[in-house]
């Protein structure tokens, strides 16, 4: 695919941005992630023109870990190397994350939320993408060893040596995020963003976390939107080959038993009558609530950005619609693993 990249002219007509907490930054409603399908094990063509289509269409959020792959650490190497040869002239049109917390490498200091681990890793994050500075860098998980202080400050020294334009946390309880917020607010940094699972299947973030972040002013992204691909058409016929669900190790197929099913046939039936595929419904049913920010969709093909990004179409539900899928979705919640 060696053809010159030369972005579309109509690429901000559609995208809907959205201002992120009480920050200056605006990110578009629907945000890509690289944790799969942008590894070395994976097909580099196929993960260039998901990039570009998505910049083609006013995605301009790309969401990366250090972690990310098989194996870990590749997929900010080939997204570096697409940046490089199709995105040189558009980095600042781009917001460009990564994360430190899990696993990573080997020894005491691979992991988890020292000033240590975090300083180290997103110097290594840089040095793949051949980057000067990322956006947003995370804490990718709360540390009950290390003193939030210590990681907090280790966010707030990145931003401030230019590594990072922007703080973020990720997969904190909503007591561990307040405090967080004012260890940051302390030092000067304010906390960005927080990213947290929020699908259909898995509304932890509607217990308390959602309203920290709206008081303080704090955006908020959600991930597995589509729970991995289960609030999709995807598994309704079985698990296809290549899906998440058949590799087995993310997305394990016990969880798609015949009973959750039969909830997301119902779920397929309401979206068609909404003139839509169930997984703009999904993606649409988080976006209906003004406190997310954006919304990360994961995606193997071109096909299925597109899908996703046509949700914009209609976010709208009616109350009928709202209770009609609180009532489907109570039968079977459950939480996938990632
Ligand atoms: N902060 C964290 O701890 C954390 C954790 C997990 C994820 N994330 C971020 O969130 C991003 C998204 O997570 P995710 O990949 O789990 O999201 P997801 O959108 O819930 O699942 C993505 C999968 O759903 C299927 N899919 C996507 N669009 C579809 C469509 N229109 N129709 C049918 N199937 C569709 C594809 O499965 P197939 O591959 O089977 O085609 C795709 O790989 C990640 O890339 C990462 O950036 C962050």
């Amino acid at each position: 695919m060696e053809r010159n990249y030369l972005a579309d002219s109509n690429r901000y007509k559609t995208m809907k941005y959205n201002r992120c907490g009480k920050s200056g930054l605006l990110l578009p409603a629907i945000s890509l992630g690289l944790w799969h399908n942008f590894g070395f094990a994976d097909n580099f063509d196929n993960s260039r023109e998901i990039i570009r289509k998505a910049f083609d269409r006013g995605v301009t959020h790309f969401d990366l870990a250090n972690n990310y792959g098989p194996p870990a650490g590749s997929a900010e190497e080939v997204f570096g190397s697409i940046l490089k040869k199709d995105f040189a002239s558009y980095r600042d049109e781009m917001v460009i994350t990564s994360k430190a917390g899990y696993d990573m490498w080997e020894g005491p200091y691979g992991e988890w939320g020292s000033r240590k681990y975090l300083v180290a890793s997103l110097n290594q994050s840089l040095k793949r993408m051949e980057l000067e500075y990322v956006d947003i860098f995370y804490s990718h998980r709360f540390d009950p060893y290390t003193p939030l202080e210590e990681t907090m400050m280790a966010l707030d020294h990145l931003v401030k040596s230019g590594k990072a334009l922007y703080a973020g946390i990720s997969n904190y309880s909503p007591e561990q995020t307040q405090t967080a917020i004012q260890i940051l607010n302390k030092l000067g940094t304010p906390c960005l963003i927080h990213q947290s699972r929020y699908s259909m299947l898995d509304r932890v973030v509607e217990n308390g976390l959602l309203n920290v972040l709206e008081d303080n002013g704090v955006g908020f992204v959600a991930f597995s939107p589509l729970a991995q691909g289960v609030l999709s058409d995807r598994y309704l016929k079985g698990i296809p080959t290549g899906s998440r669900a058949s590799k087995a190790h993310f997305l394990k197929p016990g969880f798609i038993t015949p009973e959750l099913i039969a909830s997301i046939s119902q779920l397929n039936d309401m979206a068609l009558q909404r003139g839509q595929t169930l997984a703009q419904m999904s993606t649409a049913w988080l976006l209906r609530d003004h406190r997310v920010t954006s919304v990360i969709v994961g995606v193997s093909s071109v096909q299925q950005l597109n899908d996703n990004i046509d949700t914009l179409k209609n976010i709208a539900f009616s109350k009928d619609e709202e209770e009609k899928i609180r009532s489907i979705v109570e039968a079977v919640y459950f939480m996938p693993l990632g």
